[in-house]
C-alpha cells in the first residue's frame, strides 16, 4: 500500500482534532468520576495532535506532570504547537513506540488510552504495558469506540454503506473500530481492580460540528477503501455526495458512536 498523500495526513489531523473537541464534556465527566488530584503524574499514550492533554494538565496543575507520547511526527507537531498555544507548561511530548517498552514502570498515577486498542494487535499486550507503566494503586484508562451506534434515522443507504466500509477495513487489518465492546472485559482479564465503566452517545443536530465526522473519516481513508476493493471509486463518490446532502436536512437525526470509558487500579 502507498504512504497516505500530505493531503491525507492533514485530513487525519483535522479529522483527530474534531474528535477529541466533540468528547470534551465526555472527557470531563469521566475525569470527574476518577478524581484526579492536583500533582499526579500523568501519562497520553497515543496521544495523537489533542488526546487529553489539556484536561489532564488543568487537573494535575503545576505541580503536576503529564506526558504525550506518539509515534507519529505530524501527530507531535500538531501536539507541540498545542502546547505552545495554550502554554501547557507541564506538557512534554515523548516521540516513540507504545510496544517497545523504554518508558520507565512504575512511573505514573494515571495511564490513559484513547482510540488505538482499534488497531491490529493493540489487545493485551498494550493493556499489560500500560499496567507496567502505572504505580501499584494508579490508575489505567482506556476510551474506544463502538461503531454499531453510528446511524441516522430515517436509516439512509449511503450512510450505512459508508461505515460499513470503515468497519471492513478495520477488519481486514486485523483491528477493530467495536473495540469499546470488549474493554470491560479486557480489563478484568489483566486483573485490574476495581473497574469502572461509563458510556456516551451523542444526538448531533444540524450545526453539530460532528455530524460531518462519518464522512470526514471516510474521506481519511479513501485510498485504502478503494485499494481494498470494498468500494469502489464511483460507488465511494456517491455514498460521499448523498451523505453530504443528507447532513443538511434538518429532519435527519445523527447518532454518533458510543464511546466506552473504562478505568481501573492497579493492584498494590
Ligand atoms: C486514532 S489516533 C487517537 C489519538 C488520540 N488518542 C485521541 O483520542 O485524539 C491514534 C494515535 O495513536 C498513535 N499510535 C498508534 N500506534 C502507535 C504505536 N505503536 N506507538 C505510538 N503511537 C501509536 C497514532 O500515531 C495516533 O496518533
Amino acid at each position: 500500500m502507498n504512504a497516505p498523500s500530505a493531503e491525507t495526513k492533514k485530513r487525519e489531523i483535522c479529522r483527530l482534532m474534531a474528535q477529541a473537541n466533540t468528547w470534551e464534556a465526555e472527557t470531563e465527566a469521566l475525569f470527574d468520576q476518577i478524581g484526579l488530584l492536583p500533582g499526579w503524574r500523568c501519562i497520553d499514550l497515543g496521544c495523537g495532535p489533542v488526546g487529553v492533554l489539556s484536561h489532564l494538565s488543568q487537573r494535575v496543575g503545576a505541580h503536576g506532570q503529564v506526558i504525550g507520547f506518539d509515534e507519529d511526527p505530524d501527530c507531535i507537531s500538531a501536539a507541540e504547537s498545542l502546547i505552545e498555544r495554550k502554554n501547557l507548561s507541564i506538557v512534554e511530548i515523548i516521540k516513540g513506540n507504545l510496544f517497545d517498552n523504554s518508558l520507565k514502570r512504575d512511573a505514573f498515577d494515571l495511564c490513559h488510552l484513547r482510540f488505538v486498542f482499534n488497531q491490529e494487535g493493540c489487545d493485551q499486550e498494550l493493556l499489560q504495558n500500560m499496567v507496567k507503566l502505572t504505580r501499584p494503586g494508579g490508575i489505567v484508562v482506556s476510551q474506544e469506540s463502538d461503531w454499531t451506534t453510528w446511524k441516522c434515522y430515517p436509516r439512509q443507504p449511503s450512510w450505512s454503506k459508508l461505515r460499513d466500509a470503515m468497519i471492513t477495513l478495520f477488519k481486514q487489518s486485523g483491528g477493530d473500530i467495536n473495540a469499546g465492546l470488549r474493554t470491560f472485559k479486557m480489563f478484568h482479564q489483566a486483573h485490574l481492580t476495581d473497574i469502572k465503566v461509563r458510556s456516551a452517545i451523542l444526538t448531533m443536530p444540524v450545526g453539530h460540528p460532528y455530524r460531518s465526522g462519518l464522512i470526514r473519516f471516510a474521506l481519511t481513508m479513501r485510498e485504502r477503501i478503494l485499494a481494498a476493493g470494498i468500494l469502489t471509486e464511483s460507488a465511494f463518490d456517491q455514498h460521499i455526495e448523498a451523505c453530504q446532502q443528507m447532513i443538511k436536512d434538518p429532519s435527519i437525526i445523527i447518532f454518533s458512536y458510543t464511546l466506552t470509558q473504562v478505568w481501573g487500579l492497579v493492584r498494590s
